[in-house]
């Protein structure tokens, strides 16, 4: 029986083929591949290491070209430029999909994953695995998670109880969750593009952020932060993806090869990325421009009273299914 439906997504499909065919006959496929962070972090690393393979093994055929440090869109319009195919891949941090599903903001709680492996057990899992999928109804195919890394709290003032943070103002990421999250220990928030966060800082207009290390040493957050408290709090990680129509399109020999490309970098990426943020910690100790604050185990539990409340408030939006699989990975289970 016809199924109107159907025959309209194999229409759309032809077409995308169609279009990713014509490239090829014009010349390669070209894969313009956006980010916000600088070369030297583990996605600006990513990036590089998917164009110099792809280079390698699909020479004349595909041809990357990566824009970082928002150069090309920033994260005010980078996913809507994917969605109109004006570049074809990012990798934005997993905060930056509010918009497009509530069940990603899973990896926003507080305190919900105790380290960056527990979040690498998660998105190995099934419900890691849908999350990926959660977006193609909006022409967004998830192909993979980065990691980053786990973030720490930075301010103008040393930040060792809750009650440090009260009154100060935060730079965030565009997410409800971590609104509310600082809304906890009576802070007030500025979601800001990330190109816009040393400046932020330095002018005084927010007085706090929160970041993995290597996002803070390789934008020198540390110069105008005096004080970086050891919180761990919350994961900064990526999914990398791409523009549903455009990536279904590419012929299959070619697809399977990016795939297969995207499998051995993810790796990698995924790898470095702890000893990378530790070796920027180390830096910006050495720096001596920025005081550590490490907390004791009763200081940290603290912070995570205090914030665990935003679980419940999003249970229902984000899902109460897709919480308790990321819990029940999680190395140390509480409650
Ligand atoms: C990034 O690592 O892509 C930026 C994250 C942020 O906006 O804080």
């Amino acid at each position: 029986m016809f199924n109107p439906v159907r025959a309209l997504a194999a229409f759309a499909l032809a077409f995308a083929s169609l279009g990713a065919a014509t490239a090829l006959a014009d010349g390669p496929i070209l894969i313009k591949f956006s980010h916000v962070v600088a070369d030297g972090t583990p996605k600006g690393q990513g990036a590089l290491m998917f164009k110099q393979k792809v280079e390698e093994r699909l020479a004349g055929k595909v041809k990357v070209e990566v824009y970082p440090n928002s150069s090309l869109y920033g994260d005010a319009n980078e996913l809507e430029a994917l969605r109109n195919n004006e570049v074809q891949l990012l990798a934005p941090s997993l905060a930056k999909f509010e918009q497009y599903t509530k069940q990603l903001q899973v990896f926003d709680l507080p305190f919900l994953f105790d380290d960056i492996e527990a979040v690498n057990r998660f998105q190995k899992r099934s419900k890691g695995r849908q999350l990926l999928r959660s977006m193609e109804d909006q022409n967004i195919v998830g192909l993979a998670y980065w990691h980053n890394g786990m973030k720490q709290l930075s301010a103008t003032r040393a930040l060792r109880t809750p009650g440090d943070a009260n009154g100060l103002s935060f730079r965030i990421q565009s997410s409800a969750v971590l609104e509310a999250q600082f809304g906890q220990i009576g802070a007030s928030t500025q979601k800001l593009p990330f190109a816009e966060v040393f400046k932020a800082l330095q002018s005084g207009q927010v007085q706090g952020a929160e970041n993995p290390w290597s996002n803070i040493y390789s934008q020198k957050l540390h110069e105008v932060q005096p004080f970086i408290s050891e919180t761990n709090h919350g994961v900064l990680d990526y999914m990398l993806v791409s523009n549903s129509r455009f990536w279904y399109g590419i012929p299959h020999q070619i697809r399977v090869e990016l795939e297969a490309i995207i499998d051995e970098v993810s790796y990698a990426v995924n790898k470095q990325a702890e000893a990378a943020n530790q070796a920027d910690r180390q830096r910006i100790i050495d720096s001596g421009r920025s005081q550590l604050i490490t907390l004791s185990n009763e200081e940290r539990e603290a912070w995570r009273n205090a914030m665990r409340p935003v679980w419940q408030q999003f249970e229902s939006v984000i899902g109460s299914d897709v919480i308790k699989a990321a819990q029940t990975v999680n190395r140390k289970q509480r409650d």
